[in-house]
């Protein structure tokens, strides 16, 4: 194991801004905290039912789950407001399984909606249903990452109680993700009213997992995309490697990296702290993690999620973004940057 050293100073970080880190999309309230957590990593498999849930806005909390709107003018901050994310006035999320975040989008014009990774089928059942009986609206699309069950452990059931709903995985034989019912290709894209949804291949947490890239296109959005990357990339981390391989993730971060810088991020886990809380032990003197961990801290202790960051913001705090920069080269004493992600995810797992 090598050993970390702090000889390297960073210059040239302009300061955080906390109106960076003003966002607070959603809000939830814990009952009964726990569930079992069975599968590793980065990742869990969800087995049973959540307890914490969503609170809304615009109803009180019930006994069951609920999902509160994204796009109250109480709730959106400023710098993430719908000049610059259009798409957010339609996004609601929960959190199952202790950590696993779920997604809708309510798709305006049809009035569909397609839900991401529905790792928990009870849970993510009675969101769609409390959704749709709010806006008259339908089901039609469930689309899942990878193949973990907590990330696609509902599409099963969703398929035998819902025969209408496509459900949509990477077209990556022969691991098909369980329960789609059709596959894209990766960069393949599919209009569904007014997103343009792309797939694009992210293997490394396993072989065969995707991300998906929504962008808003009707005539007065954004255009600016969001992207659902279930275990490649966390705020302030990345996946752990199963089936796939580190040569693999990284190539799979650089080409999210490759997106615009204001794209946001909503991974499939709210790991938000711990990874931050890693972050700062390995470049403690970057000043963007500090003020990003308070930010958490708070953001946490309200009972929000910390979800929904900018690509750019990643990029100046995430480890796993920049194993190839001189800092941790110098750090884990590689000069490979592959080598140099190998020993921080490594490390990272070890204090998982
Ligand atoms: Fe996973």
């Amino acid at each position: 194991m090598f050993k970390f050293t702090q000889n390297y100073v960073r210059k040239n970080h302009f300061s955080f801004s906390n109106k960076l880190y003003n966002l607070n999309l959603f809000k939830y309230s814990t009952k009964n905290d726990e569930t079992n957590k069975t599968n590793s990593s980065n990742s869990t498999n969800s087995s049973n039912s959540t307890n914490k849930t969503i609170e809304t806005n615009k109803s009180k909390t019930t006994n069951d789950s609920f999902v509160r709107d994204t796009h109250t003018e109480s709730i959106m901050k400023p710098q993430y407001d719908f000049t610059k994310h259009s798409i957010l006035n339609n996004l609601y999320m929960f959190l199952f399984n202790k950590d696993n975040i779920g997604y809708i989008l309510h798709e305006p014009q049809n009035n569909y909606l397609i839900g991401v990774d529905f790792g928990d089928y009870g849970i993510s059942k009675s969101i769609v249903e409390k959704l749709e009986k709010r806006q008259n609206s339908t089901l039609k699309y469930i689309i899942s990452t990878h193949s973990h069950h907590d990330h696609c452990g509902g599409n099963v059931e969703w398929k035998k109680y819902r025969p209408d709903v496509t459900i949509i995985g990477g077209n990556t034989p022969p691991n098909f993700i369980p329960g789609t019912t059709e596959n894209m290709n990766d960069l393949e894209t599919r209009t569904i009213g007014e997103y343009c949804i792309a797939c694009m291949f992210t293997p490394g947490h396993t072989k065969t997992h995707v991300t998906y890239i929504v962008t808003h296109v009707c005539e007065d959005s954004t255009k600016i995309p969001i992207i659902f990357c279930g275990d490649t990339l966390f705020i302030g981390g990345c996946g752990r490697i199963f089936d796939g391989t580190a040569e693999e993730l990284v190539s799979s971060l650089k080409k999210i990296c490759t997106l615009p810088p204001d794209t946001l991020v909503f991974p499939g886990h709210e790991y938000t702290l711990k990874n931050l809380e890693f972050c700062l032990k390995l470049d403690p003197s970057n000043p963007f993690i500090g003020d990003k961990l308070e930010w958490v801290k708070k953001v946490l202790s309200r009972g929000d999620f910390t979800v929904g960051s900018r690509l750019i913001d990643e990029k100046l705090y995430n480890p796993f973004l920049k194993t190839g920069e001189k800092y941790y080269l110098n750090l884990t004493n590689e000069k490979s940057e592959i080598r140099a992600f190998k020993k921080i995810r490594l490390l990272k797992d070890q204090m998982s």
